[in-house]
């Protein structure tokens, strides 16, 4: 079995492509397009548009470092013929052997190349050198989720379900096109500059027939079934989501309180042992204590209703989900940027140099790169 665990919270004009100009008008509109997405993605999925192996590094002026995971390092950079700021994720190639993460890493790229909707990000290219591969996506630029949730401590109602209707839109999108996401967390979702989520981070994310085994993820954010290892599917992912509803409402996550270690975490989680706070509205608890259901018979999103459990719950009674979906609502949190570059909603890291080898590394392992 393949580990891909981290340790605590590691893990292990923006918009649209073509669909910014489709304009849905009813429900059933935007469930047959969403249905209809699927081919698109398949027939880009499968085409797999290689990058170039050059030097393009030159092309762009660095500006910062935006932020680090476990595999890599984000910068944003700027074209320096045209002008158009870019996250750039380098992925060294070394280490992706060594973690045994070759899969992963072929599959975020072809994934990420031929994703297309309003709350997921895309690649708009990709090159690789002698040691790393590099993907450039838009810059989203209002910062992560993350950070604004540990200033603000928790989010207001309101603004908890304004994100966490987006996320579960794009959501819905990723396993309908076939995937699995496996790695929701406030640091893995961007606000744009409108104040509208994009979901970044596709390095867990995998084409899925029924069932999977790979342990990965954040633990704080694993479900049960992903942990006793019995094989798991698209209802890990709502679980996540369980967990993310949680701690955007009350700004800690469900079981993770009070630092547990690890072994502590995983049998709080396997036994389902959380405690809403009494300020939690009457609707908002029952969805979450819907969908952190150990018991896979009773988890919403997994039932005969699907996602239609959590889509038309009484917590979102009053969301007009077409309107979201076309960006058509006002956020109720809009970063403070003052144009596509500035990078002011990140945190400050140190610059990372790369060092780039003389020969070609790996070449056979990322042919398909
Ligand atoms: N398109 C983007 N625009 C702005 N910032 C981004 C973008 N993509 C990623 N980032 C920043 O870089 C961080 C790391 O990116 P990402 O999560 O893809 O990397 P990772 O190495 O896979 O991390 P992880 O440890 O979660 O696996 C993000 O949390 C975010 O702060
Ligand atoms: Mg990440």
């Amino acid at each position: 079995m393949t580990t891909a665990l981290a340790s605590s919270r590691n893990s292990l004009t923006m918009a649209t492509k073509s669909n910014a100009d489709i304009k849905i008008t009813s429900n059933e509109d935007l469930n047959k397009f969403i249905e209809s997405l699927k081919n698109e993605f398949l027939e880009k999925y499968n085409q797999n548009k290689l990058s170039e192996p050059s030097d393009r590094l030159h092309d762009f002026k660095f500006m910062t470092i935006l932020g680090q995971g476990a595999f890599g390092v984000v910068k944003l950079v700027k074209h320096k013929e045209n002008d158009k700021f870019y996250a750039m994720k380098i992925i060294s190639k070394r280490r992706v052997v060594k973690t045994k993460q070759i899969v992963h890493c072929l599959n975020e790229k072809k994934i990420l190349q031929s994703l297309n909707f309003p709350f997921v990000v895309y690649l708009d290219f990709a090159f690789k050198d002698n040691s790393y591969l590099y993907f450039c996506m838009p810059f989203i630029n209002g910062g992560e989720m993350f950070t604004h949730l540990r200033k603000r401590k928790k989010f207001e109602e309101k603004l908890s379900k304004f994100y966490a209707a987006q996320v579960f839109m794009g959501l819905e999108y990723i396993h309908k096109i076939g995937l699995i996401y496996r790695d929701l967390k406030p640091e893995n979702i961007m606000i744009d500059y409108k104040g509208f989520v994009k979901i970044t981070d596709f390095g867990f994310c995998k084409p899925i027939k029924d069932r999977t085994y790979t342990l990965c993820g954040t633990p704080e954010y694993l479900a049960p079934e992903v942990i006793q290892n019995k094989g798991y599917g698209v209802s890990a992912d709502w679980w996540s989501y369980g967990v993310l509803i949680f701690e955007m409402s009350c700004g800690f996550s469900p079981f993770a309180v009070g630092n547990p270690g690890q072994m502590q975490l995983m049998e709080r989680i396997c036994i389902g042992k959380f405690k809403i706070p009494m300020t939690v509205g009457n609707d908002l608890r029952n969805l979450i204590e819907n969908i952190l259901q150990i018991d896979l018979t009773r988890r919403f999103g997994n039932l005969k209703n699907g996602t239609d459990d959590i889509k038309q719950h009484p917590w979102f009674n009053d969301m007009n989900w077409i309107q979201l979906y076309n960006q058509e609502i006002m956020a109720p949190f809009v970063p403070k940027v003052s144009g596509p570059g500035d990078y002011s909603q990140f945190d400050d890291y140190d610059d990372v140099d790369l060092d780039i080898s003389k020969t070609c590394l790996y070449e056979k392992e990322f042919a398909d790169f």
